[in-house]
């Protein structure tokens, strides 16, 4: 019999679920999925069940997307974010969310700039916690979204190559779907300019290219990432024209494989620098599609923590 529940309570990162739970969590997106696209997109699963929306960082695309598969699913919902907080008068992110928790709330989606925050409150509250991005470190719904996108269009992801391209070094979209693409059976590459790579993320089982038309070459889908100039204390790349030029995905270079492949970028885009706007614009992107399925996805992690309560 397939696996009904998650074997975890909280979704800290990709590296802490199995396989089977990312499987059990792109079922049920399907299934949600299918319930956006009705007349009537709400559903009562999670009626009895408060959300806070927890945002230490900035966040569009994240944000609005947690808090419509939340009301898709009926929840009720607090949204608390750190610059209109007492957050900035010097509160403790314990004491800030211990005091969400006593007005009863049952969940927290959280985005913060320190790796492990999540873990630690996960020590010590008994909600359960959502990653919505831990600095560098992981964005786990965003890989699985990335993950089901590409699974819709290719059928698998076993077997297939994947490229992420850009900033490597600074980006949790990179490593999260790294974890989400290997547990599923994937072949990784990684490529950027030396400098945006970290150096030992080859043991994580994947391959370096520094060449991106090589690595284009290569792959069956290009994830395309920005550089995060606002995480970077030192310079890492001589200019944003000189990475365009080594490391930009744009028409012509498409043009020049014998294939198809597919694009992806997570947002936001940064058009001219990483990617063109006639590739982010074309028939081969599938950016809007990732930002749709990132409804569906966040739904079924939300519902499925939520079953498991008790
Ligand atoms: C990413 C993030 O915030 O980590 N964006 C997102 O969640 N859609 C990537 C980025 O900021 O470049």
């Amino acid at each position: 019999m397939s696996q009904s529940l998650l074997s975890t309570q909280h979704l800290l990162g990709i590296k802490y679920i199995t396989k089977e739970d990312i499987e059990l969590i792109l079922k049920t997106a399907t299934e949600f999925k299918e319930v956006i696209n009705r007349p009537i997109k709400k559903v009562p699963s999670l009626r009895d069940i408060t959300i806070a929306n927890v945002f230490f960082e900035n966040s569009t695309r994240t944000r609005i997307s947690f808090e419509l598969a939340e009301k898709r699913l009926s929840a009720d919902i607090i949204n608390f974010s750190a610059s209109s907080s007492s957050v900035s008068k010097g509160e403790t992110l314990l004491d800030t969310v211990n005091n969400i928790l006593a007005m009863k709330v049952d969940m927290i989606v959280m985005r913060h700039p320190a790796p492990g925050a999540h873990h630690f409150l996960a020590k010590h509250i008994d909600a359960n916690i959502v990653n919505a991005g831990d600095g560098t470190h992981e964005h786990p719904t965003q890989a699985l979204l990335d993950v089901y996108s590409m699974i819709e269009k290719l059928g698998s992801v076993e077997g297939k190559n994947i490229v992420i391209v850009g900033d490597i070094l600074h980006s949790r979209v990179a490593l999260s779907n790294i974890f989400c693409l290997k547990k599923l059976g994937a072949n990784v590459m990684v490529c950027g300019p030396a400098t945006l790579i970290p150096k030992h993320i080859s043991s994580l089982g994947v391959i370096v290219e520094h060449n991106v038309r090589r690595a284009l070459e290569w792959c069956d889908v290009a994830n395309v990432l920005r550089i995060q100039l606002e995480r970077q204390d030192v310079r890492y790349i001589p200019s944003l024209r000189e990475y365009a030029l080594y490391f930009g995905i744009n028409r012509h270079l498409l043009d020049s494989l014998n294939k198809e492949i597919i694009i992806m970028h997570p947002g936001p885009i940064n058009r001219g620098v990483e990617i063109t706007s006639d590739v982010a614009d074309s028939r081969q992107s599938v950016i809007l599609d990732q930002v749709e399925n990132g409804v569906a996805v966040r739904m079924a992690v939300l519902y499925l923590l939520a079953s498991a309560r008790n």
